[in-house]
C-alpha cells in the first residue's frame, strides 16, 4: 500500500477526541484507584456484614450499631476483651482480597471510644506467613463518651505478594472484661500528587501515561442507581469522610464515596484533564421522574454547579471552600443523564433533557451539554445548537471494523460523542474477557475513522476503566491489578489508546492511496511542529506500508504488534508498544505491518 500525505486541505481535528470514562464498577475506585486500602472500613451499604475483619489475639469482635462513629458512618467494630487476658489484641482488616504492601510510606487512621490510654500497635503483616512487613506504635488516650480520630505514619518493606492485612492490636490487660469500639480504619500508600485522600500513585500513574484528553464520570450505570433513592447523590460524596455515607451501588457492592466529587475534579486538575460530569436526569432501574417530579432533583443539579462552579460567596461555593477547594472548579462539560435510551427511559428523555437543558443552559450558557444517547427517536427535536449526542458501543471485532465509516456522511452540524467503547467477546459465558490483539486492532480501526472525522466526532471514550482481578464482574478493561506487586496489567487496548492519544494533530490531512481502505486503514494529521499517520493492519497477512510526507526527514515509529489473540494476561504482559528511530528517504518511510498490527509515525 502507497500512501502520500497532503501538506494541507482537510479538517480540524477535536483538541479532546481521545479521554476516557470511569465509574465505580470491578472495585475500580474503592480498593482501586482511589488510595484506601482497607475494605468495608465504614460497614457503608448493606451487604458486606463483617467482610474483610477478623479478630487478632483472644478477642470478640462483631458490626455494632449501638456505636455509630457519625450520623453517616451508622455502626462501629466493638472488640470485647475476655477476662484474664494479658496480651496484645485486636482486629485485622484483609484489604480487598489482600493488602499491596510496599516499600514505602503509610498512612493510617481509625476512629476509637473506650476508656484505653497506652500503645495501639499497628502492623502490616503476611497472613498466612505471619511475616511482619510493618510494625508502629503510636499512644493513644481514648475515651468511653465519644469517638476520637488517631493516625500514625509509618516506613514498610515490601511484600513478595498481596497475601497481607493490617492489623490493630492494644495491651489487652488494660481492658480484659471489657471493650473497645474502632471505627472508620484507613490505610493510605503514597497517593497521586501527594493528595490527601487521594488516588493511588502506582496506579493513577500508569493512567496518567495514557495522555487522555477527557475523564467522563461518575457513570455510567452507577449515576443512575438501582432505584432513585440510590442514586449517585453528589452532596453525600463531598466535605470529610466519616461524613459520607456511602450506597448500595448498581454494580453488586457497597460504594465507599471516598472518591467523591471533589476528588474526581483534583484527579482532573492533576492529570490535566477536562472534566465531563454526568448529572443524574431522572432515570434510575426501578423509577424514572420526570415533569414536575423531576422538577427538585433538577434543583439538586443546580445545587451540584453551583457547589462546582459558584464562587466562595454562593451558599454552595461556600462548602466547596470549608471542604479545601477555593477557586470555582472548571468544568465546561455537562451530560444529562446515561444511556436514556435504555431501561425505559426513551420516552420521557426528551422532556426530562429539555427541562434540564434548559435550568443549566439559562444559567451557564458557557457549558456544553450532552445528551446521553444518539437514538433520534429518544432525543428532544430539533435539539438545541451545540448539544453534543453521546453513543455507547461495546462490539465485536468485525463489527467495529464495519463501523470504519460510521461518520462519513454525518451531517457536519451534529456533533457527537463515543462516551464509552470497546471490543467485548459477548458469547462468553460471563460477557468478561482479557482483550486481545485483533480485538484492539479493530477498535483502532474504528478510531480512525473517528479521527478522521474529528470535526464532528468531538470525544471518546474507551470503556470501562480499570478493574482489581479478584472482583471483576465487566471486562475487559483498559487495565487490570490486583494487591500483589507488578500486578498492574495494561491490555493490549492500553497500547492503542496511548499510542493514538499521544500521536495527534490539529488538523487532519488528505490522503492519497495506491488502494482502498482495508485491510489496512490509515488517517494523517499534523501540527505545526510534526505530521502524524496512523496505521492499522486488520487482517491475516503482513502488509507494506510505504508513506510519503512532504517536507519531512525522520522521528519515530511506535509499533504494537503479536499474534491475532494474543493477550496481555494478569501478571503478564508480553505486548507493548515498541518504539524506534526512523529515517525518511526523501520523506518516504517504509512500514512492515504484520498481521494485526497498529502504528504511529510521528516525523517532522
Ligand atoms: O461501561 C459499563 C457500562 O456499560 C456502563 O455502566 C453503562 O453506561 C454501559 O451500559
Amino acid at each position: 500500500v502507497s500512501l502520500a500525505v497532503g501538506k494541507d486541505g482537510g479538517n480540524k481535528s477535536s483538541p479532546l477526541l481521545y479521554g476516557m470514562m470511569f465509574e465505580e464498577m470491578n472495585h475500580s475506585g474503592d480498593g482501586g484507584i482511589h488510595g484506601q486500602l482497607l475494605q468495608n472500613n465504614g460497614f457503608q451499604g448493606s451487604t458486606l456484614g463483617m467482610t474483610s475483619y477478623a479478630p487478632v489475639g483472644d478477642a470478640k469482635i462483631s458490626q455494632d450499631i449501638s456505636k455509630p462513629v457519625s450520623a453517616a458512618i451508622k455502626s462501629s467494630l466493638i472488640v470485647s476483651v475476655p477476662e484474664g487476658v494479658s496480651d496484645y489484641v485486636g482486629f485485622a482488616n484483609t484489604g480487598y482480597n489482600g493488602v499491596p504492601v510496599m516499600n514505602a510510606t503509610y498512612n493510617t487512621s481509625f476512629w476509637m471510644m473506650g476508656d484505653y490510654s497506652g500503645i495501639i500497635n499497628i502492623q502490616l503483616i503476611g497472613s498466612h506467613s505471619g511475616i511482619v512487613y510493618a510494625d508502629h506504635n503510636l499512644t493513644v488516650k481514648s475515651t468511653a463518651s465519644n469517638f476520637t480520630q488517631f493516625s500514625a505514619s509509618f516506613n514498610s518493606t515490601e511484600s513478595p505478594d498481596g497475601d497481607n492485612e493490617w492489623h490493630l492490636t492494644f495491651d489487652g490487660s488494660k481492658v480484659a472484661g471489657s471493650s473497645l469500639n474502632f471505627g472508620y480504619v484507613q490505610l493510605f500508600p503514597p497517593t497521586y500528587h501527594n493528595r490527601e485522600n487521594g488516588l493511588r500513585k502506582d496506579i493513577a500513574t500508569v493512567l496518567e501515561e495514557v495522555n487522555s484528553t477527557f475523564l467522563r464520570f461518575p457513570g455510567g450505570n452507577n449515576l443512575e442507581g438501582l432505584q432513585v433513592d440510590s442514586r449517585w447523590k453528589w452532596n453525600t460524596t463531598i466535605g470529610p469522610l466519616v461524613d459520607r455515607p456511602g450506597r448500595d451501588s448498581d454494580w453488586f457492592y457497597p460504594n465507599t464515596d471516598a472518591l467523591g466529587l471533589d476528588e474526581y475534579l483534583w484527579w482532573c486538575e492533576d492529570m490535566k484533564m477536562t472534566p465531563l460530569l454526568a448529572v443524574w436526569a431522572g432515570k434510575s432501574y426501578g423509577d424514572i421522574l420526570s415533569g414536575p417530579d423531576l422538577e427538585p432533583y433538577i434543583d439538586d443539579v443546580m445545587n451540584e454547579l453551583e457547589y462546582i462552579l459558584g464562587n466562595s460567596t454562593t451558599p454552595q461555593g461556600k462548602i466547596r471552600a470549608q471542604n479545601g477547594r477555593k477557586d470555582p472548579w472548571k468544568v465546561d462539560y455537562v451530560e444529562i443523564g446515561n444511556e436514556d435510551d435504555l431501561t425505559r427511559g426513551c420516552a420521557t428523555y426528551p422532556d426530562r433533557f429539555n427541562q434540564i437543558y434548559k435550568a443549566i443552559h439559562d444559567k451557564y450558557p458557557h457549558i456544553t451539554l450532552i445528551a446521553s444517547n444518539g437514538d433520534y427517536n429518544c432525543l428532544l427535536s430539533p435539539l438545541p445548537e451545540g448539544v453534543i449526542i453521546d453513543l455507547h458501543l461495546y462490539r465485536q471485532p468485525d463489527d467495529f471494523v464495519a463501523l470504519f465509516n460510521q461518520f462519513d456522511n454525518q451531517p457536519r452540524n451534529q456533533s457527537v460523542m463515543i462516551g464509552e467503547y470497546g471490543c467485548r467477546n459477548t458469547t462468553d459465558a460471563k460477557g468478561t474477557y482479557w482483550s486481545f490483539l485483533q480485538g484492539s486492532c479493530s477498535e483502532a480501526v474504528y478510531m480512525i475513522g473517528m479521527e478522521r472525522n474529528s470535526d464532528i466526532v468531538k470525544m471518546a471514550a474507551y470503556a470501562p476503566m480499570l478493574e482489581h482481578f479478584g472482583f471483576i464482574s465487566w471486562s475487559p478493561t483498559l487495565y487490570g491489578f490486583d494487591s500483589s506487586p507488578g500486578s498492574i496489567t495494561p491490555s493490549t487496548s492500553y497500547f492503542v489508546q496511548q499510542m493514538f492519544a499521544s500521536n495527534k494533530g490539529d488538523t487532519i490531512l488528505p490522503v492519497k492511496s495506491s488502494s482502498a481502505f482495508g485491510p489496512v486503514y490509515w488517517v494523517a494529521s499534523r501540527t505545526d511542529a510534526q505530521y502524524f499517520v496512523k496505521l492499522a493492519n486488520y487482517g491475516p497477512d503482513e502488509q507494506n506500508v510505504t508513506v510519503s510526507i512532504p517536507d519531512t526527514h525522520s522521528g519515530r515509529l511506535e509499533m504494537l504488534a503479536g499474534t491475532q489473540f494474543q493477550a496481555n494476561q494478569p501478571h503478564n504482559v508480553t505486548i507493548r508498544t515498541v518504539t524506534s528511530n526512523v529515517q525518511g528517504d526523501g520523506g518516504k518511510y517504509t512500514v512492515t505491518m504484520t498481521p494485526w498490527a497498529i502504528a504511529a509515525l510521528a516525523v517532522s
